[in-house]
């Protein structure tokens, strides 16, 4: 291969690779942030996020202000009123390392161009942030951190915090301020209500972040206040504060009747900030509540106003992260589970064992290399190790602790625990599939949930268990069987009632109105993800197009390499799915672009142009704006430069990005003149 080819190639997998990990860092902070259920650790997180974040150094023309790395996480929920927060709610860099830390401390010094400086070190509480904002000395808001820009109001549910004070003690607050701070579960209360909830058959919360998170967002109060939540409050704003210290203010405010933390420290030296971070590391764990690291402030905020913020965090703060709590414990057996793919995952069933609260009986082993690597004999002792999720994983066998006369090293199996197929290994992957797709339940099974999930076709009233009874119960055996079940069917489950029947019935013939390029995601292509379904339904139109598609036509594609073009044509070269595509015909999915995608050139009225969002709007949000632009062709990008079509800007637009459109002669659209445009197309 020539040089130059390769160079593109390498270009294009990293370009595909920056949208791959946008929208999985975007799925991961709607599973922390809005189900309260994370599926990766706070840990793999950060990593994910540093890749991106080098990547997108590296490629500034893909820069897009709605990056993971440029916006905090979002917590809004439905049904709760939004409030725009007066000061942004930021997030904080995170280091795990002391080298790190001192990274952190030099560019402060060298900012403050060499002024002395003090920090405040303080515990980086492991809850939900809150806004607070108090009147003439009572509370009269609280605010969820939401997208950073605007929150929940949760004010009513805060009410029920007894350490939160309704009115203010003491004398010489602001007529006017804001305090943040965490909202908390203590391990007691979260460890009583898992009980309660499992005494109910109710899904268990994964952590007390979790816990403390769904309860506030509760619509009712009276059991918020019996959740027992607590605070602790780290950051005054407002003008006309006390003091200029931080630490200074937060003693005030503590004598003001809030609960603020014994344990914040001034510091003046590196050493002293190493040792509170190791003292903390270990003493952690007596405390009440949870904590992941420790937060080193800058402590004046003159100098933290000189210092600034980032697009999502401060300059004057960084938080440094404890590595995750481990313990060991013995291995006693190995399972194996099918996901919908076909990839086999070993998981180890440990001895039970207590570890960040809550008690440990399975670990992933991942995949077959990483148990080969392990070198895991049935019976060893092994470190544990838990960030977020669920799940923990094993990082490591004591191999010293093994008797002689063990039992031999653990190895892979090699036929399907769910059918008994012969297992297989594609080239280049790490997995071991099972390849009878058609044949195992828990890929069929996996398949229909991925149909009728929330991005592909939106099938609510679905869950993994009626999915489970209806494949069962022989009614459904691949996803298009959902559009034969009548009424009466489902209705004769037991489980269900009528009304859910008849709602699941309408949701179902909803989803036929579902665009072609979710139908096209639906489907579960090996490798085709949201990205690139909408990439491929642009540049193929329909279908049937796809399916004719040869590997040069695939390629040709913004983001398509080698790999998914070739899962594609395996796809459609598979009588079995051929099959599944007549039935899509038959009962009337999009299997093509839109009417008015097609009249403008199959790819909308804003085809080829490039489109900045900057500014605040009223009749739609930045993502359903964004979504629009893509519905009609256009791209969104993040910065202006020569080649922006024209700026979307609703009400104050950064002024320095206003003087660069000016600067370079681009025209500015109104929200109401861009919804006009649209619809007279
Ligand atoms: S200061 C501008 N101090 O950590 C950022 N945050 O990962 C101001 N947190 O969103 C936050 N303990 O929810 C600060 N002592 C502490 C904290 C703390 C926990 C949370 C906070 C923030 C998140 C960032």
């Amino acid at each position: 291969m020539e040089m130059g080819n390769l160079f593109s190639d390498v270009e294009s997998d990293d370009k595909a690779r920056i949208l791959e990990l946008r929208s999985l860092l975007k799925e991961y902070n709607r599973l922390y942030y809005v189900n309260n259920a994370p599926v990766v650790s706070d840990f793999e997180f950060d990593a994910l996020m540093r890749e991106l974040q080098e990547l997108e150094r590296q490629y500034p023309d893909m820069a897009d202000n709605e990056s993971p790395t440029q916006k905090v996480g979002s917590d809004i929920t439905k049904g709760f009123r939004q409030i725009n927060h007066r000061y942004p709610m930021l997030s904080l860099d995170n280091t795990y390392n002391e080298g790190e830390v001192m990274d952190f401390l030099n560019r402060v010094k060298s900012l403050l161009g060499d002024e002395p400086f003090e920090l405040c070190c303080e515990l980086k509480f492991d809850g939900l942030s809150i806004s607070l904002i108090y009147n003439d000395g009572r509370l009269v808001q609280a605010i969820t951190r939401g997208d950073g820009v605007k929150g929940d109001d949760v004010t009513d549910n805060v009410r029920r915090i007894s350490s939160i004070p309704q009115k203010l003690e003491g004398n010489g607050w602001p007529s006017s301020f804001e305090i943040r701070g965490e909202i908390l579960m203590p391990w007691t209360s979260f460890e009583r209500l898992n009980m309660e909830r499992e005494a109910q058959e109710e899904t268990l919360f994964a952590n007390p972040r979790n816990a403390a998170s769904g309860t506030l967002k509760l619509q009712n109060p009276d059991i918020v206040g019996q959740r027992q939540l607590d605070s602790y409050l780290y950051y005054l704003l407002g003008d006309n504060l006390p003091c200029d210290g931080h630490y200074e203010n937060m003693m005030t405010a503590k004598a003001w009747g809030f609960k603020v933390s014994g344990d914040m420290r001034k510091c003046s030296s590196i050493t002293e900030v190493m040792e509170y971070i190791k003292y903390w590391d270990t003493e952690r764990k007596n405390l009440p509540v949870a904590t992941d690291g420790i937060v080193i402030k800058v402590n004046s905020l003159r100098q933290q106003e000189k210092l600034g913020l980032k697009a999502k965090s401060p300059r004057w703060a960084i938080a440094s992260k404890f590595q995750a709590e481990k313990a060991l414990t013995r291995v006693e057996s190995i399972s194996y589970q099918v996901g919908r793919t076909g990839a086999v995952t070993p998981v180890a069933n440990l001895e039970p064992v207590q570890l960040s609260g809550t008690t440990v009986r399975r670990a992933t082993l991942h995949n077959k290399d990483f148990m080969d690597n392990l070198d895991l004999h049935i019976g060893d002792m092994v470190w544990v190790e838990k960030g977020g999720e669920i799940i923990p994983k094993i990082t490591a066998v004591d191999v010293s602790s093994r008797k002689t006369g063990a039992d031999a090293k653990a190895l892979f199996i090699s036929v399907c625990p769910e059918c008994g197929a012969e297992l297989v290994r594609y080239q280049g992957e790490a997995a071991i599939y099972c390849p009878n797709s058609s044949g195992c339940p828990p890929q069929i099974k996996g398949r229909i949930e991925h149909f009728i999930s929330r991005k592909a076709m939106d099938i609510d009233g679905l869950g993994p268990e009626t999915v489970d009874l209806f494949y069962r119960k022989g009614l459904v055996r691949d996803f298009t069987d959902l559009y034969s079940l009548d009424s009466e069917s489902i209705s004769i489950l037991d489980r269900m009632g009528d009304k859910s029947a008849e709602n699941l019935m309408s949701t179902i013939a909803d989803s036929k109105t579902v665009p072609f390029e979710r139908v096209l995601f639906a489907l579960g292509i090996r490798f085709v993800g949201e990205v690139v379904a909408k990439n491929l339904a642009r540049a193929f139109k329909s279908l049937e197009a796809l399916g004719k598609a040869t590997y040069d036509e695939l390629v040709s594609v913004d983001e398509i390499g080698d790999k998914i073009a070739k899962s594609v044509i395996e796809y459609f070269a598979d009588f079995r799915n051929r099959t599944v595509i007549d039935r899509i015909y038959a009962i009337g999915l999009k299997t093509e672009l839109s009417e008015e995608q097609l009249a403008s050139g199959g790819d909308g009225v804003l085809s080829g142009k490039t489109i900045v969002i900057s500014g605040v709007f009223t009749h739609h949000s930045r993502e359903e704006y964004k979504e629009m632009i893509e519905a009609n062709g256009g791209k969104n990008a993040g910065s202006i430069s020569a080649k922006t079509s024209f700026v979307l800007a609703g009400d104050n637009m950064g002024p320095a990005k206003k003087e660069k459109a000016i600067q370079l002669g681009i025209p500015l659209m109104d929200e109401t003149e861009f919804i006009k445009m649209l619809k007279k197309n």
